[in-house]
């Protein structure tokens, strides 16, 4: 056999020569893996004379002890324990990644929600789809009422025809709160709304609206106004001022639209306020005695005033977003904007 493969002398200054961790693992294969010098002796010691085995089975042995040795030795020179990589860290955020944040609507809704929680109102909300009595009828809209028509509605496909809707306002659930508690009642009620809406820059069959209801003893129409103005100027600035111009809604009596100053023009007169100084966000009024008999308040006993206006306008309005389809387009370079 071919013993010239076991030189103890060799093999050492070869790994001594080896300067990283791959080259010593080639070199310990080479000489002690499966197919390495050191099992391809041991199987060709077979075929020798039995008088010479003892010999070289003992050359064999010394010339793994001594690869062995060197191996370890050059391997705790080139890689020291511990010394190694360093772990992995992975505690570090990687690149390119941004945070998600929310949209510009929610935000919008959380920073109303919290100028209302700051004047002492309560959070509510109700579901998306409604029923007649609550969209409609506990309102006060009878069945057939042209004020219905105000509204396109999109019915869903439910039950008895034209029982079962979208919400088309908010309003619904100032009756899902009355029919569930009693007075005193401070309340907004932020959420999406859907009229079958022919589509243009300030109008989308999807939005959102916050609706606002005050049921307590004593309320005036005077609570009302100080309630919007306080409201107003806290989301656009105090140089911002509200007015109300008599409007209907068949479950506020008196009803009123409720507008502000112009934001862009200081109530001078632009496109955006069609030369009028004045732009219109919602509705309100005091609480149509009807709609507490139908949820069985004494309006004799309490009154109330309630408000609605469609979210979109607020961030609309401030940072002069528009068509409002801008906010249902998901397009990662307006939200990221905001
Ligand atoms: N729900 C009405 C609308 O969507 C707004 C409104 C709310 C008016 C509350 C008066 C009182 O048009």
């Amino acid at each position: 056999m071919d013993l010239s493969e076991l030189d103890l002398g060799a093999a050492q200054a070869a790994i001594a020569a080896a300067d990283t961790v791959d080259e010593l693992a080639d070199l310990r294969k080479r000489f002690l893996g499966k197919k390495g010098a050191v099992n391809r002796a041991k199987e060709s010691i077979k075929t020798l004379d039995p008088a010479e085995r003892p010999k070289v089975g003992q050359a064999v042995n010394a010339f793994t002890t001594g690869v062995t040795e060197a191996l370890e030795g050059r391997e705790a020179e080139i890689a020291p324990p511990g010394s190694a990589e360093p772990p992995l860290d992975l505690t570090l955020g990687s690149h390119g990644r941004r945070r998600g944040h929310l949209h510009l609507v929610t935000q919008c809704q959380r920073e109303l929600e919290d100028v209302f929680v700051s004047l002492g109102y309560r959070v509510a909300e109700g579901p998306e789809v409604e029923d007649d009595w609550h969209n409609f009828e506990a309102l006060n809209f009878p069945v057939g009422h042209p004020a219905r028509a105000m509204q396109d509605t999109l019915y869903v496909d439910l039950g008895e025809p034209e029982q079962v809707m979208l919400r088309t306002h908010t309003s619904p659930v100032q009756i899902r709160l009355m029919e569930t508690q009693p007075p005193p009642i401070y309340s907004v009620m932020p959420g999406r709304t859907y009229r079958n809406e022919t589509v243009d820059a300030r109008h989308s069959a999807v939005f959102h609206q916050i609706e606002g209801l005050a049921v307590d003893r004593g309320l005036t129409f005077g609570d009302l106004a100080g309630t919007l103005e306080t409201f107003t100027s806290a989301y656009f600035g105090k140089k911002v001022t509200s007015r109300l111009l008599p409007s209907y809604f068949p479950f506020t009596e008196p009803s009123a639209e409720f507008a502000i100053t112009c934001v862009f023009c200081d109530a001078a007169g632009c496109r955006v306020c069609s030369y009028t100084g004045w732009i219109e966000l919602g509705g309100c009024g005091m609480v149509d005695p009807n709609v507490f008999l139908a949820v069985g308040i004494d309006p004799e006993e309490y009154t109330g005033f309630a408000f609605g206006f469609g979210l979109e306008r607020m961030p609309m309005l401030r940072y002069g977003v528009e068509p409002i389809k801008t906010f249902f387009d998901n397009d990662s370079r307006f939200l990221s904007r905001y």
